[in-house]
């Protein structure tokens, strides 16, 4: 790791993949595509490696990682399992679902910060599975971003974040998803909502019959989205404002323009439509899914074309609007 790197980005082929393996093996990283995000792998089983990816992302070390595998891979081997689990896996997976299982200790203790819980992640993505498949070892991986970083979506995204941190990133396009998968403690007896994502909590109802949300007992950061969340954040100046300040900022959008800057609005398809023809507009789209497939790519154009990006809250109708909106408020929650 002493010399500079620079990483290549490489279609997913048997050269790449051999390549990545030895990589792997030898405690180095290799980000991957997913249908939600791209991921930073590391070998699961190498102490060494897990603290390597800590390190690459300046992560906080009391944050733990999602082990990733292959559909066809045991995940006996890995975690005592049970029914809600087994049932959620038949209904949701290989898709964008994260279990947390109690943990047989296998993989390094690094993972899971020392908890006694394991998440697991079955990605659905054509590209994530065959190097599951190719590389065959339990791969940890957080999203390929440094950390408090917009999460990528592009192979290009992951560049700009670690070219000289590693040496490979296996291209599979832009993500579908487009937001981080849900994450669910499947420990007790009612499964437990600990990250909002793609699947809700409706799903999983329609599932189990029950389910709840973590933060609703613990009132913990959903609702406060202050600097000590800090997330997701562009590398671009910011401000949010309310649906019904949207004259309050236009005002500011002339300010910045007249002062020689680019603003550029992110909102909704109902305010893009307000601003249509007058302003520049990162436009999030109409429904759910859409937002969630734009969000972090149009974070990513901000940073790109924008010096200042002026965010117009969303109104969440719906649970995956709601995950959007989770990552929209950290990712302009330090703004003015
Ligand atoms: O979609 C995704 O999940 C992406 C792609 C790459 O798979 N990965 C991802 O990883 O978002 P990361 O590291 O950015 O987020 C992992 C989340 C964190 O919120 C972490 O606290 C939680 O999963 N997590 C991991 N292990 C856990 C455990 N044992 N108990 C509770 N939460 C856990
Ligand atoms: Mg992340």
């Amino acid at each position: 790791m002493n010399k500079a790197m620079n990483a290549s980005i490489l279609p997913i082929d048997d050269e790449s993949l051999e390549r990545a393996k030895r990589i792997l093996l030898n405690d180095g990283l290799v980000a991957f595509p997913t249908e939600t995000v791209y991921g930073l792998g590391a070998n699961a089983l190498s102490d060494g490696a897990i603290r390597a990816v800590y390190a690459a992302k300046g992560r906080p070390s009391d944050n733990p990682l999602i082990v990733h595998v292959h559909p066809s891979f045991d995940v006996q081997k890995l975690v005592y399992d049970n029914d809600i689990a087994k049932k959620l896996r038949k209904a949701f997976l290989p898709g964008p679902l994260t279990l947390v299982y109690k943990s047989k200790g296998v993989v390094s203790s690094f993972v899971s910060c020392g908890l006694d819980t394991l998440a697991l992640r079955v990605p659905s993505d054509g590209g994530a599975r065959k190097f599951l498949e190719y590389v065959g070892i339990p791969i940890a991986a957080p999203s390929a971003n440094l950390s408090k970083h917009t999460s990528p979506v592009t192979a290009e995204h992951v560049y700009n974040d670690f070219a000289d941190k590693i040496e490979l990133i296996l291209d599979g396009g832009r993500c579908s998803g487009g937001i981080e998968s849900t994450v669910i403690d499947v420990t007790g007896e009612t499964p437990v909502i600990l990250r909002k994502g793609l699947v809700t909590a409706a799903d999983v109802k329609s599932v189990i019959g029950r389910c709840e949300y973590a933060a609703e007992n613990s009132a913990l950061n959903e609702r406060s989205p202050g600097t000590k969340y800090r997330h997701y954040c562009p590398n671009t100046e910011t401000a949010l404002f309310e649906r019904s300040e949207l004259e309050v900022a236009e005002a500011l959008y002339e300010r910045c323009a007249e002062s020689g800057k680019t603003p550029f609005f992110m909102c909704d398809e109902i305010i893009a439509q307000k601003l249509r023809g007058k302003f520049n507009v990162l436009n999030l789209g109409a429904d759910g899914r859409q937002m969630a497939s734009r969000l972090y790519f149009l974070l990513h154009e901000g940073e790109r074309l924008a010096d200042v990006i002026i965010a117009v809250k969303l109104e969440p109708s719906d649970e995956v609007t709601m995950s959007v909106n989770n990552r929209f408020l950290k990712a302009f929650a330090g703004s003015k």
